[in-house]
């Protein structure tokens, strides 16, 4: 019986190789592939749909944060310091802006220096446009109407006033050059403050339109760790001692389009790879645990954290206090001539 199954799946394996290079000549033919030979994209197909109905549901909102309210803020301000600033614009998101500004004032919890942030951009918004302009004018009585107050203004400044910092390039090739992948850790709970501290840092990254559609979920509960651990498949071996574990979960509910449905893995990987470094600033170590996109997976992982299909798991990171002696791959770097290439001019 084993013996036919294996036949089976290769004959298979093989009819696919010999049709792959028909399947290639246009992108229907390629989705129509995919269609007959394999369901590879089927459940993240499915996830993108359910997110964008959720988008739509909640009109860019998800529990106490909007990314659309974070997103249109981003734009205003963008407007903001444009050379030359125009008199008028954002005459076609300013009264969806207001509006989800206002529902996010409405939601109890809302993050406050979100709102804070949002405020004070609409005020310097509609101090500097043109209040006669007719979408304009509905837009500000609206603002007025909503019952929001705070101290400080959020709002852009130039680039003179940004954060000084004393890293000199050669103290910052030294902690890159000092994080490394630690698979063997001490067993000592990594507090809850260090997490904490790491993650403040890790917000800093940069995101697309400052959507930050993503989390740090800590599967702090040691019988779902344990469980949750062995589902990566890259953790065979040292996944029972890793003492502190995240899932980085993105969230598609963020985004009203398909074009956008890779945006999670870029932004939360910025800030994954921020975090890592943080962690190695507070003398924790980490390893970035890989998560394939295998749909039996996913469903197992969602059922134990306990995710919405729209919350798409990114990777999961392990954290800890590195073992003395615990062994860590060379792995080797490419050279930065390597990294870099030339684009060759098509002008001729
Ligand atoms: C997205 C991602 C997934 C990874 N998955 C695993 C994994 O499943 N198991 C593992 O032991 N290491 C994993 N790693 C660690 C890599 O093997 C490691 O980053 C690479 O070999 C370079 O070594 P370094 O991190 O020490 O510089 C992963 C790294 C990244 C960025």
């Amino acid at each position: 019986m084993q013996k036919l199954k294996t036949l089976i799946i290769k004959v298979i394996e093989a009819t696919q190789r010999a049709v792959r290079p028909f399947f290639i000549a246009t992108p229907s033919l390629s989705r129509l592939y995919y269609l007959l030979f394999d369901r590879a994209f089927g459940y993240e197909q499915q996830a993108i749909l359910k997110a964008i109905i959720q988008y739509e549901a909640r009109l860019g909102m998800q529990d106490c944060s909007s990314s659309l309210l974070r997103r249109n803020i981003h734009r205003l301000e963008k407007g903001l310091i444009m050379r030359p600033r125009r008199d008028i614009f954002a005459l076609d998101y300013i009264e969806e802006t207001v509006l989800v500004y206002s529902r996010s004032v409405d939601v109890g919890k809302y993050e406050h220096s979100d709102l804070a942030w949002a405020y004070s951009v609409l005020q310097e918004f509609f101090s500097v446009t043109d209040l006669e302009h007719p979408i304009i004018n509905a837009s500000f009585n609206t603002f007025r109407a909503v019952n929001f107050k705070c101290e400080g203004m959020s709002i852009p400044y130039a680039s003179s006033k940004r954060t000084k910092h004393d890293v000199s390039a050669k103290q910052f090739k030294a902690l890159c050059k000092s994080r490394r992948s630690v698979r063997w850790f001490e067993q000592k709970k990594v507090d809850k403050s260090l997490l904490i501290e790491a993650l403040t840092i890790a917000t800093e990254a940069p995101s697309a339109c400052n959507r930050q559609a993503f989390e740090f979920m800590w599967i702090e509960d040691e019988e779902t760790k344990q469980e949750a651990v062995k589902l990566p498949g890259g953790t065979a071996g040292f996944a029972s001692q890793i003492p502190c574990l995240l899932a980085v979960v993105g969230d598609l509910s963020a985004y009203p389009f398909e074009r956008d449905r890779h945006v999670i893995y870029i932004d939360a990987s910025l800030a994954s790879m921020q975090f890592m470094l943080a962690c190695e600033t507070l003398g924790l170590s980490t390893c970035a645990l890989n998560w394939p996109e295998l749909h039996k997976l996913d469903k197992r992982a969602a059922t134990l954290l306990n995710l919405p299909q729209h919350k798409r798991i990114i990777m999961f990171i392990a954290v800890g206090y590195a073992l003395a002696d615990g062994g860590i791959p060379f792995s080797n770097k490419k050279t930065a001539e390597a990294l870099l290439k030339h684009v060759e001019s098509k002008k001729a």
